[in-house]
């Protein structure tokens, strides 16, 4: 067996290709805050908690909220997103996802799903995923958000796999610092000029190339 007995997964934007409606709906709420939200601006939202993220457009909008408008904003900002998700099929499914899990079934090495959203199982029903996973550590079993490397921890202890042995899959940079915080080998997926503190990063699953697999999961130490 190689050095990696896990690995574990973000689900918006590394299985799916949700990340986009998480931005139209942040877009749609920001309008009604006269906030013009950018792609930009969305990067330092991606991975954050539902909460995080809100926090974060304050930040950039140089607004403020009161308690109550903050959690109308909130539930407001996840109905748009259940609007937008609504017709999620296998079809959006990210490039190659499908054949690495099944790759990784047959070599027994263990699966986790680790997503700092409240709908991950929601999302992963609509999938028809769910079985494939061994652990899912979602955004209503945490305290703290990426990066915070907390979800990777539990994740780690529930695995029963030291997080050196644990591979990480993330798109965005709040989880890439939380699994590297983890002690945990991580794998970019998505534009490597726009995320930092990776070794390796790859646009999509297929073009993972053969010599990392084997020497992630195969070559014996
Ligand atoms: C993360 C997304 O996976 O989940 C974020 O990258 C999102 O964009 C976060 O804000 C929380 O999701 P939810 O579904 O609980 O609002
Ligand atoms: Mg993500």
């Amino acid at each position: 067996m190689g050095l990696i007995k896990a690995v574990i997964f973000d689900l918006d934007g590394v299985i799916v290709d949700t990340s986009n409606y998480h931005y139209l709906s942040w877009k749609k709420l920001c309008l009604e805050l006269d906030y013009n939200l950018n792609e930009s601006g969305n990067d330092f939202l991606k991975g954050l908690s539902r909460e995080d993220s809100l926090l974060k457009i304050i930040d950039l909008a140089n607004i403020s909220l009161s308690e109550e408008k903050f959690k109308e904003y909130l539930t407001k900002k996840n109905s748009y997103y259940l609007d937008f998700i609504n017709n999620l099929s296998q079809k959006n499914i990210l490039p190659g996802v499908l054949s690495f899990l099944r790759y990784l079934k047959k070599k027994s090495i263990k699966i986790s799903l680790c997503s700092s959203s409240k709908n991950a199982k929601f999302v992963l029903e609509k999938l028809d995923m769910i079985s494939l996973f061994d652990i899912i550590v979602d955004g209503n079993d945490i305290k703290m958000g990426k990066p915070d490397p907390e979800i990777f921890l539990i994740a780690s202890k529930k695995l029963v796999t030291e997080p050196k042995n644990c591979l990480v899959f993330e798109d965005a940079q709040s989880g890439i610092d939380a699994a590297n915080k983890a002690g945990m080998t991580v794998v970019g997926i998505g534009n490597k000029n726009k995320l930092k503190n990776l070794k390796y990063c790859f646009p999509d699953f297929l073009k993972i190339p053969d010599h990392l697999i084997n020497y992630f999961f195969n070559e014996e130490r």
